[in-house]
């Protein structure tokens, strides 16, 4: 690791030990904690994530890294302070609220995403892009999610941060999230030489339900074995959980998984209503899909399916497949 990287990370392992305590030791903190905990997130998994708060305060993060030796334009390059364009002065970037620290997959502290807690605009604000915090190349808990997505050879994707940590307090484990709805490039090679199984468990509202057909696609034309944890309308795997509880949660993760293709059709028989044209159109679509799943079992039971989805003979869509998934090996 390169001397000003360690520099970086040094700056937020200082910082997070300071917002740590002011989360649980302090008066300022109060508010933020009792939120965290009335949303059910355990002191447990706030102490072994060091969620933090950072304070109300203009200049908190900024005086304190002077005190340790570190100059502002250094923390305004790590991406713990702000800078005023104008007149050069700095001054916080994290301000009133929540702090969750981000590790990269090596596990040191890169960066945070921080939650607003009395309403304020962003909801989130996340570190910026810096030496040590590249987004495009990031899972969040990727790190510690790793040894069980080898186990398993599947990943979960999710939306949000606070999913991901909700999710850790139940004995599902191989869970990341992307920082941002945006998969990169990077992110999905990243995500090939992981796993051949991905599962995507978005929201379970439109936004969430765009994004896995998004996603999906992507992932399925790079030959991966896509599938969908559907959540239930208008929730998330956080709500999922408080609603539900872990064990249900745990029993809906080892009963319930959609191919991807199989999540799309029902998805696009749904939008078509009675309109022949774009029933035509997505069976059309759907065909097209089938070709990049390679997996010949697969493929068959997603013919049956998406027939039966569409109400056409299984033989009549096998027929419009392009070639390559029906090439012997
Ligand atoms: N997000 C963001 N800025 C926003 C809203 C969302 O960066 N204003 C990102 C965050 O990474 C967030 C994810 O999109 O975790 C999912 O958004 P959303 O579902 O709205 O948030 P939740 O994760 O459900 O957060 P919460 O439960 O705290 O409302
Ligand atoms: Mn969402
Ligand atoms: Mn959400
Ligand atoms: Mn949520
Ligand atoms: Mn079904």
């Amino acid at each position: 690791i390169a001397e000003s990287d360690m520099t970086f990370i040094r700056m937020h392992e200082y910082m997070t030990g300071l917002y740590h305590q002011l989360l649980v030791n302090t008066n300022e903190g109060e508010k933020a904690l009792q939120y965290l905990l009335d949303r059910g997130f355990p002191m447990e998994l706030i102490r072994s994530e060091q969620i933090g708060y950072a304070p109300d305060m203009p200049k908190f993060a900024t005086n304190a890294l002077l005190e340790q030796g570190y100059n502002e334009e250094t923390a305004y390059q790590a991406g713990l302070v702000s800078r005023n364009e104008e007149n050069f002065s700095y001054y916080d970037r994290f301000v009133g609220r929540i702090m969750i620290p981000i590790k990269n997959h090596q596990g040191h502290l890169v960066g945070y995403t921080a939650r607003s807690i009395d309403g304020s605009e962003p909801k989130y604000l996340n570190t910026p892009e810096t030496e040590t915090f590249k987004k495009r190349e990031l899972f969040f808990n990727l790190h510690d999610a790793r040894k069980h997505v080898r186990k398993l050879d599947n990943i979960i994707l999710m939306e949000g941060h606070l999913d991901v940590l909700k999710v850790k307090t139940t004995k599902v484990k191989h869970i990341v999230a992307t920082m941002g709805t945006e998969l990169s490039q990077e992110n999905v090679s990243l995500l090939e030489r992981l796993s051949s199984n991905v599962t995507i468990m978005f929201d379970g509202d439109s936004a969430g339900r765009n994004a896995t057909l998004k996603v999906g696609d992507t992932l399925l034309k790079r030959g991966l074995n896509v599938y969908v944890q559907k959540i239930p309308d208008k929730m998330d795997p956080d709500e999922y959980i408080e609603t539900f509880g872990a064990e249900k949660f745990e029993q809906f993760i080892a009963d319930e998984q959609q191919h991807y293709l199989h999540f799309k059709a029902e998805v696009l028989r749904h939008e078509a209503k009675e309109n022949d044209m774009k029933l035509t159109q997505h069976l059309n679509t759907l065909a097209g899909d089938l070709q990049f799943v390679r997996d010949h079992l697969t493929a068959e039971r997603l013919i049956v399916t998406i027939s039966s989805i569409f109400g056409v003979d299984k033989q009549a869509l096998s027929g419009i497949i392009p070639e390559p998934v029906r090439q012997e090996p």
